[in-house]
C-alpha cells in the first residue's frame, strides 16, 4: 500500500533532522532526493530505517526485531537488542557509556563511512589467507578479542564463555585488568596465550607484582592503557544506573571499582576483581603523579613479556613509544569512553603508523562492527583490528554461543571483503584498495 506522501516526507525529514544520522554520517541531501523520488515506498523506508540504525551502530533509533537464537543474526547489531534485554540496566549503561554525550562512539563509526573500497578485479580469490601471527601463535583472523571489564556482569560465564569462544574461533584475546576472571582461569579456559591489559597501580609495588603474576600465567604480552590516566566523565553510565533499583553493595561488596582507580576493591570480595586482589603486602612504593614515559621504561625493565601501549591516537606519542622500546600499539580511545575527542581511531590510524614507521605492529579498536571496518583498517597499515562491546552483545545474548556467533559473523564479512576486493592475504590489502569518501 502506497505511504502517504505526507508520513513520507515527515519521517525522512525526521531522519535527516537527527543528530544521530549526522552523526553516522547520512547524506542529508540524499534523504531529501528520497523524499520527492517516486521510487518504491517499501524500498526507500526499508533503506532508510535499514541505514538509521546500522549506520548509528551503537544507539539504535529503530530496533530490527530481536533474534531467538544466536544462528538467526544476520549482523552484530542482531545481539545488541537480546543484550539488552538480558543484561541488568546499570551493566548496560557501563558497557554502553561513552564520555560527556557519547559523540565519540558516534564519531568512532562514521570514521569509517570517510573511506570507501576500490576493489581489484581477475585476481585468484578462491583461496585467502587472513592470518596473523604474534610472539610465535598464529591467529586466523587479525579480529582480536579485545580487553573489556566485568564480563560476569553481561552473563554468568563472562570471560570463561569468552575465553572459550576465542579458542573454538582461534582469536588473539586480551584479558582486562577489571575482568572478573583471573589471568589463570582465562588461559586455562582459552587453551592458550592471553594477553593481560594493564592497570598501573597506585602503588607500584603491586602493578610489579600484578605483571609478574600474568607473566607467570603464561601471557606473552600486556597492554598497558594510557588513555585514562586523567579520568573520563561517563554521563550514559550514571543515567542507567540511577534506573537500576538494585543494591550495588550486594554484589560489589567494596563497591565498582573504577578503571584506574585503586584502593576500592575489597579483598573480601576476590570473585568480583581477582586479578586486583591477593598480592603480598610488601613496603609500598607510591606513584608519584600519574604515570609518564619513565613509567614505561620501568615497566619495560620490570618484565619478559612484550610491553605494549593502549590509547595512542598521535604521530608524536607513537614515535615517542618506539623510542622508548615499545613493541606494539593500540591505536584507541577506549571505545569513545576516554576523553570526548570526537576523532575516530580510523583517523587517527594513519598518523599513528607514520610516527611508528612501520617498526611495530599497530592494533586499530573503536567503533568495528563490520568486515568492511577490518578492511579499511588493514588498508591503513593495522596488523590487527580489537572489537569489544559487538562480543559482548553476543555474550548477554547467548553465552559462549553468541560471541562465536559474532566472531563467526565478523570473520566472515572480512573475508568476503577480502576476496571481492582481489587481496587473498592480508599482506595485499594496501592503501591503493581504498579511498576517501
Ligand atoms: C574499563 O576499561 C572501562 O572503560 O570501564
Amino acid at each position: 500500500m502506497p505511504i502517504d506522501p505526507a508520513s513520507r516526507r515527515q519521517f525522512l525529514a525526521f531522519l535527516a533532522a537527527s543528530p544521530l544520522a549526522a552523526a553516522a554520517g547520512i547524506d542529508r541531501d540524499w534523504l531529501a532526493r528520497l523524499g520527492s523520488s517516486t521510487a518504491d515506498d517499501d524500498a526507500v523506508l526499508g533503506a532508510a530505517e535499514s541505514m538509521s540504525y546500522r549506520a548509528a551502530g551503537t544507539h539504535a533509533v529503530l530496533q530490527p526485531p530481536l533474534i531467538a537464537n544466536a544462528s538467526d543474526a544476520l549482523d552484530v547489531f542482531d545481539f545488541e537488542g537480546v543484550a539488552k534485554q538480558n543484561i541488568p540496566v546499570a551493566h548496560w549503561g557501563y558497557l554502553m557509556t561513552g564520555t560527556d554525550d557519547d559523540g565519540t562512539i558516534a564519531a568512532n563509526r562514521a570514521g569509517f563511512d570517510r573511506y570507501t573500497l576500490k576493489p581489484r578485479r581477475l585476481v585468484d580469490v578462491s583461496t585467502i589467507d587472513a592470518s596473523v601471527s604474534f610472539y610465535g601463535t598464529r591467529y586466523a583472523s587479525p579480529i582480536v578479542v579485545n580487553p573489556l571489564g566485568s564480563q560476569k556482569g553481561f552473563h554468568k560465564d563472562g570471560e570463561i564463555a569468552v575465553a572459550k569462544a576465542a579458542k573454538a574461533k582461534d582469536h588473539l584475546m586480551v584479558l582486562s585488568t577489571v575482568a572478573t576472571t583471573s589471568i589463570e582461569d582465562t588461559i586455562a579456559a582459552r587453551g592458550g596465550p592471553v594477553w593481560f591489559q594493564l592497570y598501573h597501580q597506585s602503588d607500584w609495588s603491586i602493578t610489579k607484582q600484578m605483571v609478574k603474576r600474568a607473566e607467570r600465567a603464561g601471557a606473552p604480552a600486556i597492554a598497558f592503557t594510557v588513555d585514562l590516566l586523567g579520568g573520563s566523565n561517563r554521563e550514559t553510565m550514571i543515567r542507567e544506573a540511577r534506573k537500576d533499583t538494585r543494591d550495588c553493595i550486594k554484589c560489589h561488596l567494596g563497591g565498582a571499582p573504577l578503571p584506574g582507580v585503586s584502593g576500592r576493591v575489597d579483598d573480601r570480595d576476590n570473585r568480583r576483581k581477582p586479578n586486583l586482589v591477593g598480592y603480598e603486602k610488601l613496603p609500598p612504593q607510591l606513584e608519584k603523579g600519574t604515570p609518564t614515559w619513565e613509567f614505561v621504561d620501568r615497566l619495560k625493565q620490570s618484565t619478559s613479556m612484550k610491553v605494549w601501549l593502549k590509547g595512542i591516537v598521535t604521530q608524536e606519542d607513537a614515535a615517542l613509544a618506539v623510542e622508548h622500546g615499545v613493541d606494539g600499539l593500540f591505536v584507541s580511545n577506549h571505545g569513545g569512553r576516554a576523553e570526548n575527542s570526537r576523532r575516530a581511531t580510523i583517523v587517527s590510524l594513519p598518523d599513528v603508523v607514520q610516527g611508528t614507521g612501520g617498526r611495530i605492529p599497530v592494533i586499530c579498536d573503536g567503533g568495528f562492527r563490520r568486515g568492511t571496518d577490518v578492511f579499511k583498517a588493514i588498508a591503513l597499515g593495522a596488523t590487527a583490528a580489537g572489537i569489544g562491546r559487538p562480543y559482548i552483545w553476543g555474550l548477554g545474548a547467548f553465552g559462549q554461543e553468541g560471541v562465536e556467533a559474532v566472531l563467526a559473523i565478523l570473520r566472515k564479512e572480512f573475508e568476503l571483503t577480502m576476496k571481492q576486493s582481489g587481496t587473498p592475504t592480508l599482506k595485499q590489502i594496501s592503501a591503493r584498495h581504498i579511498a576517501p569518501a
